[in-house]
């Protein structure tokens, strides 16, 4: 056995966590959930949802036949919503192709959508105890500190060179406690800012805790300047009530009920009389409200606008929500923000 996985199983017996939800369980869809909901957001916030979640679609039969407007609803603020969507599709698949079972076969796995190889790696381990390597930003992070490896580690041939790693180091016995040790040392110890050297069962080995190199490894990524967007949304109030939009699944948020866009400021009263055949309205209030995403901000210019039409007809993909719905709805976040702040 390598000394990593010797060292990682006998650390995570005492030290590693063993109480987390989808744990101590080898259903390959429960596990399967947790991992993409882990994909992209921490622990602590993923518990919730996992639980509602699971106790609303208790089996991937019960997830294929729901309504996306449902999953959306629970996913509702753990964000990235393509990942949502990609478990829905994936659940029909399994449903169709699979008789509803989940496949055991790597390849098959990795052929699911919103499933890469970490995941598949990880579901692979957790549910069948084959031997197949993880590699998430935390396990990245570990080994590139273990071996001292100073580039970015999101180039290509350093990402080729760490799956190498990954692999080399599999343990012989014991692949599902080694998996959860390796995510569980880079997310309590071996931690980007501050990691704590001192509890760390791999240190004696750690070139990067040897040279004292943990504040350079892992190196950042070349930050772009993040762009611009900006947007003109409508607010279209009718007595309590707010007109929403089903968003284009091909676009950001797709899926989701969002508020009306215009191209431009200006295109109020051709909107009004495109969608809802009405000449006028009253303005309530405009303004400015910003989200901040990984990848961009987003600059919205809202017009809040009172309908008072009761005999309005709004077109297809569009309905109304009460306001004391839209919390709960599949409405994005920064869009329910913005309608708290006003
Ligand atoms: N991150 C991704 N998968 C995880 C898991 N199974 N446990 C804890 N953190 C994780």
């Amino acid at each position: 056995m390598s000394y990593i996985s010797k060292k990682l199983i006998l650390w995570h017996k005492t030290h590693g966590r063993h109480q987390l939800p989808w744990q101590n369980t080898k259903n390959p869809y429960a596990i399967w959930v947790s991992e993409i909901m882990l994909q992209q957001t921490q622990v602590s916030t993923v518990i919730g949802y996992y639980q509602k979640f699971i106790t609303r679609f208790p089996d991937i039969n019960r997830l294929a036949i729901a309504d996306i407007d449902e999953v959306n609803e629970l996913w509702s603020g753990l964000g990235y919503y393509n990942r949502a969507r990609n478990l829905h599709a994936a659940a029909k698949i399994i449903s169709k192709n699979y008789k509803g079972i989940f496949p055991d076969q790597y390849e098959k796995i990795l052929e699911l959508p919103g499933i890469g190889r970490t995941t598949a790696g990880a579901i692979c381990a957790f549910s069948f105890g084959q031997h197949y390597p993880i590699l998430d930003g935390n396990v990245k992070r570990v080994f590139a500190r273990f071996f001292g490896i100073k580039e970015w580690t999101g180039l290509p041939l350093v990402e080729k060179e760490l799956w190498k790693i990954a692999e080399k180091n599999l343990p012989m016995t014991s692949i599902q406690v080694y998996t959860q040790a390796l995510m569980d040392l880079g997310a309590t110890l071996c931690v980007r800012s501050k990691p704590r050297c001192g509890e760390c069962p791999l240190k004696n080995s750690c070139k990067s805790f040897l040279n004292q190199w943990t504040s350079i490894i892992p190196a950042p990524k070349v930050r772009k300047k993040i762009p611009v967007k900006e947007g003109h949304i409508l607010i279209v109030q009718y007595a309590e009530q707010i007109l929403f939009v089903k968003r284009d699944l091909r676009k950001i948020w797709g899926g989701l009920w969002s508020l009306p866009e215009l191209e431009k400021k200006d295109d109020l009263d051709q909107w009004l009389l495109k969608f809802l055949k009405i000449k006028k309205s009253r303005t309530m209030n405009e303004g400015i409200y910003n989200a901040t995403f990984s990848h961009y901000k987003y600059v919205m210019h809202y017009q809040h606008i009172l309908i008072d039409n009761i005999n309005i007809k709004i077109p297809e993909n569009h309905q109304w929500l009460a306001k004391t719905e839209i919390q709960q709805a599949g409405v994005p976040t920064p869009i329910k923000k913005l309608l708290v702040s006003l």
